[in-house]
């Protein structure tokens, strides 16, 4: 499986949940994976990936705006995908509500696409705009979500 995560982060963690889904997903042999911060994608050199990951930190109750472009770019673009799973981080009481936002997003811009998976909610420490790090609680669920999505 060709597998493509596009991430936005501005504090580091968001690119830490990509970093370990993807080690899960390759961790189960037959699986490559490309991890990309979401304004290094080239949409016009991307071709085609099985899988593509969405993932954003919570920024005022939902996913950030460099991340809701890139979606809306996708269906006008070469990029070529068969299914998606979303990622988030969020603090407090924020629980999946860049997932939830990212999925409605994608269901309208790509009704095509169909979801791999639930998202994954990630929490990270701190109140505010908090810099993390990611809880202790949280941190193994990412590898573990990526090797659940390889072994689909
Ligand atoms: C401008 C800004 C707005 C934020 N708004 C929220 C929010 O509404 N809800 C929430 O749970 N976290 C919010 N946060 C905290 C972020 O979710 C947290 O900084 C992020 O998960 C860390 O991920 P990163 O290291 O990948 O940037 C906000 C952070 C920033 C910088």
């Amino acid at each position: 499986m060709k597998v493509l995560i596009v991430y936005y982060t501005k504090y580091g963690n968001t690119e830490k949940v990509a970093k370990l889904i993807a080690e899960g997903i390759t961790s189960v042999e037959g699986n490559e994976v490309i991890v990309k911060f979401v304004k290094d994608v080239k949409l016009k050199e991307a071709a085609s990936c099985d899988l593509i990951l969405f993932g954003s930190p919570v920024h005022f109750g939902r996913h950030v705006g460099a991340i809701k472009k890139f979606i809306n770019k996708i269906p006008n673009s070469q990029l070529k995908v068969n299914t998606y799973a979303v990622f988030d981080t969020y603090i407090l009481t924020d629980f999946e509500k860049g997932v939830k936002s990212m999925e409605q997003q994608v269901s309208e811009v790509m009704p095509d696409l169909t979801k791999a998976s639930s998202g994954l909610s990630i929490k990270v420490e701190g109140t505010g705009m908090s810099k993390g790090p990611i809880t202790s609680v949280d941190l193994p669920k990412c590898k573990e979500f990526g090797i659940k999505l390889a072994q689909k």
